[in-house]
């Protein structure tokens, strides 16, 4: 299948519109990363999705919508839920609510769970697609299983050319790390995956800390999507990296330059001000440039955790995890 090359402007959003409700898979740019997108109520869609990402097993996928009203047809929002959409939608955010009786995302999308993941995402040309196609748009990051996430076009036609339908070109992704995943189910809000809205911001509007998962030994993980050895370039990750040593690629950050920086075989500053947002939206596509150099060790620098500093460690962790 050819991949056709959408623009951003009307004919584009409407093509990808038209291909989207007639079961087609499109990626299309967010704030956060390309996502993958497919009517989440059509389950050969959805299950094009896993096939074309090699995902190796069925994995929830959240559901994309073009505003709040769309995404309560879909899901039970209570207190929590309500206050943090209003206050983070449209944005970086994914809500995982109890599934509303008669919403139109499917088993397949869901994994079989009585949950839901729902996301009004900030970008106005995904809300454009996602009115058009006038579904809910399933879409997890457009990568194949296991690669690091897409921040631009080029990244997603590096993995997923001739197998989708179109791609909607939207030009760099801003944020650069995925949403923040906030689980809103019965007890207290709880924090599946840090990303692109911090948790000092959701904690001030819910007026409490976020709680941890907790994963009972032997059950399936909460959020499957959480697990280790994700986003995994060529190369083995080391992390704090204070030293570079003969041979490595190192990711940089801030004003201060390691010892070794003379040996490194290509270096690239996520944010050279120290700037953790600058950084995240550098970090997917800078671990990709480094990667193509053929080091065996890209060495990564110390990075605060504050703010998106929590989202950009966890996506470096899991890049560092053993496969
Ligand atoms: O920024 C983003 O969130 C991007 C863009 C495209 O919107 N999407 C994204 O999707 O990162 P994906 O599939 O890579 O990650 C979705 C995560 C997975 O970890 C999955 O396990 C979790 O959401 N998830 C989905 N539904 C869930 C549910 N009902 N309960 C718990 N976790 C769920
Ligand atoms: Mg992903």
């Amino acid at each position: 299948m050819a991949t056709r090359r959408l623009a951003a402007d009307a004919a584009g959003i409407a093509e990808a519109g038209a291909l989207l409700r007639a079961g087609g898979l499109v990626a299309i740019p967010t704030e956060t990363v390309y996502g993958l997108g497919a009517d989440a109520g059509d389950p050969k869609a959805v299950a094009a999705i896993y096939a074309a990402k090699e995902r190796p097993r069925f994995n929830p996928l959240i559901a994309h919508l073009p505003d709040l009203a769309a995404a309560r047809r879909e899901g039970a929002f209570g207190p929590d839920a309500l206050a943090l959409a209003q206050a983070f939608w449209p944005g970086p955010l994914t809500l995982v609510v109890p599934a509303a009786a008669g919403g139109r995302v499917c088993d397949l999308a869901r994994a079989g769970l009585p949950s839901v993941a729902l996301r009004v995402p900030g970008s106005a040309l995904a809300r454009a697609v996602l009115a058009a196609a006038g579904c809910p748009v399933a879409a997890p990051s457009a990568n194949r299983s296991g690669r690091v996430s897409p921040t631009e076009a080029a990244h997603v036609l590096g993995d997923l050319d001739g197998r989708i339908a179109a791609i909607l070109d939207g030009g760099a992704c801003p944020v650069g790390v995925e949403s923040t995943i906030v689980a809103c189910l019965d007890g207290p809000p709880v924090l599946l995956r840090p990303g692109g809205v911090p948790r000092a911001n959701i904690e001030a509007v819910l007026g409490r800390p976020l709680a941890l998962p907790s994963a009972p030994a032997g059950s399936a993980p909460v959020s499957p999507g959480l697990l280790a050895s994700h986003y995994a370039p060529r190369a083995a990750m080391r992390l704090d990296a204070t030293e570079i040593l003969s041979g490595e690629a190192a990711l940089l950050f801030g004003p201060a330059a390691p010892d070794g920086l003379d040996r490194a075989l290509l270096s690239l500053n996520l944010s050279p001000a120290g700037d953790l947002a600058e950084a995240a939206s550098h970090l997917f596509g800078y671990l990709r440039r480094l990667d193509a150099a053929g080091p065996a060790v890209i060495a990564v620098a110390p990075i605060p955790a504050d703010g998106l500093g929590e989202a950009i460690r966890d996506r470096l962790c899991r890049a560092a995890a053993p496969r």
